[in-house]
């Protein structure tokens, strides 16, 4: 988050109460409601989250519901059997919804498919018979990289049915990151399409998958979707033996699988993530806690009613596609719309559009989207109706007063409660956020723990403050398991900060009078661009293995739209310090090839030295007031105090 922002957000005293109709229908529309609720969720969390967790169907009942025996190992509802397909779609068929619209769904071209709860059951089954058809059972993992088609989802709980662990590959990733992330959990199959469209352009994903899984000996098979079930396809090569046409498979198998009724704790997923140093982690999640946490805070936040069309925009190849496009919103046997393509195509009235055509009522999306449509002009959102609107939702990055004001007013017509949520992929649900119909809300707050959460700000050394360091104090039903393969690298990110005692999210916080939070940004080498988490190691490794590079030290800065974007200092070898624009191109290329790229650099400094300590380490704080252009912080550690007026200079020219 940018200094101004901070600033702003600091000054920032407008407060907005839920209107008492809003309340009125709520499903929790009395703050006394709330605080007894809250009470129990903290006080006797083993009770209130029992109750909750028979709300969904269980194959056999759970003997604890929390297991601390392993701490931070936690285990939640142990000895039950649980399935989350069962839970997001049979069991809304066999409740009286067959016929309901479960998904809704829209290409960038127009084209458009609805699938209702029977529909999708019938889908999802014929899709676990192709999945056992090529070998895959429970346990196996399965990386899936598909554009944002109905058959993602279908996948995803496909896997979830046969109890596999399905692995989804955002499709903005390069070769390289299938590669790493198929290696790192062994997956045995590859769930690719032959083309998406994006801007009026097609994504060739299967050509991408087929240079990523080159070296990948775990990988037996490979399923291709095709983007038009009935219509034309997009040439891609096809593999003897190892590649298989979805529908060629899905027109020979039954479509009757029953659910395997999988342990509580059996691994749903793993979704990878950028830390602050080395390869993404493989974040692990489990069924049981994930089903019942994803399926309360999607009912309380954002408030679902019978009649709602809800609309996540976020693509399911991030945390916020799994919890709340997916499991969460399917849980609640809600209408779920999802859109294939660009909110700018083919003109940037495309969210509004969609939005009036399917009376969109909740709608959730991220601040740098928000930020964008700022931009584009007020014009393309006043063009639409958008009256069937009761709620919005924002997630993934701070956002700042004037983005959320123009979200409330233009977007909201002044009369939609805005759900401002924060949490991480590591939580695997929303774990601040207002409820709207009882929490007044404060532009740039994420305001207060859900239910069962219990949040604190401290210090280094674990005292409460009003801004340092945010902090959970008890274990939640979707927290990770833990890190694939890497169970020391889960300890000592997430729980060697205070002995234990607190989960460490990495993020800098303050609360204010009213115990409101407001989340200030990263504080350690996480950039979030956009809403994408990026390493800045990450970048920083891919850089230097550039012959010519001899070192670089990659920093967030500013940015408008994006929320920050990254800027990479490289120091060259040889005499060569001055670079050339030729190499600039070659390094942005290498960014693509190796990560994607969404995760190219706004800017690329050549420098002849970078700015280090006497022992030789990088001062990125140095880099960044640079780069802000504010005042030097302390110079008097560094080796060589020229090398910063130098960069300065650079960095202005
Ligand atoms: O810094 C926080 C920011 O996004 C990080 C988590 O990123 P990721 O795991 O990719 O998940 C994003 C979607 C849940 C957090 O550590 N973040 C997320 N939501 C907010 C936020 N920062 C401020 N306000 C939010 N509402």
């Amino acid at each position: 988050m940018s200094v101004e922002n901070i600033e702003s957000v600091m000054q920032e005293t407008r407060k907005f109460a839920p209107s008492s109709e809003f309340a009125s229908k709520a499903r929790i529309g009395r703050w006394e409601d709330y605080e007894t609720m809250y009470r129990r969720s903290i006080d006797d969390p083993g009770a209130f989250w029992g109750e909750i967790a028979q709300e969904l169907h269980w194959f056999q009942p759970w003997k604890q519901v929390l297991d601390e025996s392993e701490k931070p190992f936690f285990k939640w509802f142990t000895g039950g059997k649980i399935n989350a397909c069962y839970n997001c779609v049979d069991r809304h068929v066999a409740n009286g919804k067959a016929d309901q619209e479960a998904i809704i769904w829209e290409g960038e071209p127009g084209d458009t498919r609805t699938l209702t709860y029977a529909q999708l059951l019938d889908e999802v089954q014929r899709f676990a018979n192709v999945l056992k058809q090529l070998g895959i059972g429970k346990g196996d993992t399965v990386a899936i990289y598909l554009p944002m088609i109905p058959e993602l989802a279908i996948a995803v709980l496909a896997c979830a049915r046969i109890g596999a662990v399905h692995s989804v590959i955002f499709a903005g990733f390069s070769a390289e990151s299938i590669k790493d992330r198929v290696q790192d959990g062994q997956s045995k199959l590859v769930i690719t399409g032959d083309g998406a469209w994006r801007r009026g352009n097609v994504l060739k994903l299967k050509d991408v998958v087929d240079q990523g899984i080159k070296d990948c000996a775990s990988v037996e098979n490979v399923l291709n979707v095709a983007r038009n079930p009935d219509g034309e396809r997009f040439e891609c090569a096809m593999q003897d033996g190892r590649d298989h046409w979805y529908h060629e498979l899905a027109s020979q198998v039954s479509a009757e699988c029953p659910c395997e009724e999988l342990d509580s704790e059996d691994l749903l997923f793993l979704l990878y993530t950028s830390g602050s140093t080395g390869k993404p982690k493989g974040i692990m999640h489990t069924v049981g806690g994930y089903s019942v946490y994803t399926y309360l805070t999607t009912r309380y936040v954002f408030d679902l009613q019978e009649d709602d069309v809800y609309w996540c925009t976020a693509d399911v190849g991030w945390i916020t596609g799994h919890s709340y496009l997916v499991y969460g919103p399917l849980q609640n046997g809600t209408r779920v719309v999802m859109y294939e393509g660009a909110p700018n195509h083919p003109q940037p009235d495309r969210f509004w559009e969609i939005v009036e055509k399917h009376k969109v009522s909740v709608f959730y999306t991220a601040p740098t989207a928000i930020r964008a449509f700022m931009k584009w002009g007020d014009e393309w959102v006043e063009k639409h109706d958008l009256s069937s609107l009761r709620l919005l939702g924002t997630v993934g990055e701070p956002i700042n007063p004037e983005a959320w004001m123009w979200y409330h007013e233009k977007v909201g017509g002044g009369r939609c409660p805005i759900v401002d949520t924060w949490w991480q992929t590591e939580t695997g649900g929303i774990l601040l956020s207002p409820l709207p119909g009882v929490t007044p809300t404060k532009p740039g707050s994420a305001t207060r723990p859900f239910f069962g959460v219990d949040a604190a700000i401290l210090d280094a050394e674990g005292n409460e403050q009003k801004a340092g360091l945010l902090a959970i104090r008890k274990p939640w039903p979707s927290i990770l398991r833990g890190i694939w393969g890497d169970p020391e690298r889960f300890k000592n990110t997430y729980w060697n900060h205070w002995n234990g005692q607190y989960y460490f999210p990495g993020d800098g916080a303050r609360v204010d009078d009213d115990g409101y939070f407001w989340i200030v940004g990263r504080v350690d080498d996480v950039v979030n661009v956009s809403g994408h988490r990026i390493g800045t190691a990450e970048l920083e490794s891919v850089f230097v293995e550039h012959p010519n590079v001899a070192e670089s030290a990659v920093i967030g800065v500013p940015h408008d739209i994006k929320g920050q974007g990254l800027v990479a200092f490289v120091l060259l070898r040889g005499t060569d310090a001055e670079g050339s624009d030729a190499l600039r191109q070659e390094l942005n290329k290498m960014v693509e090839e190796k990560i994607g790229k969404f995760a190219r650099p706004e800017k690329i400094i050549f420098s002849a030295d970078l700015p280090k300590t006497r022992s030789g380490k990088i001062m990125r704080r140095l880099l960044r007031d640079i780069a802000t252009g504010q005042a030097l912080g302390n110079v008097t550690t560094l080796a060589d105090p020229s090398v910063v007026d130098k960069l300065k200079a650079q960095y202005s020219s």
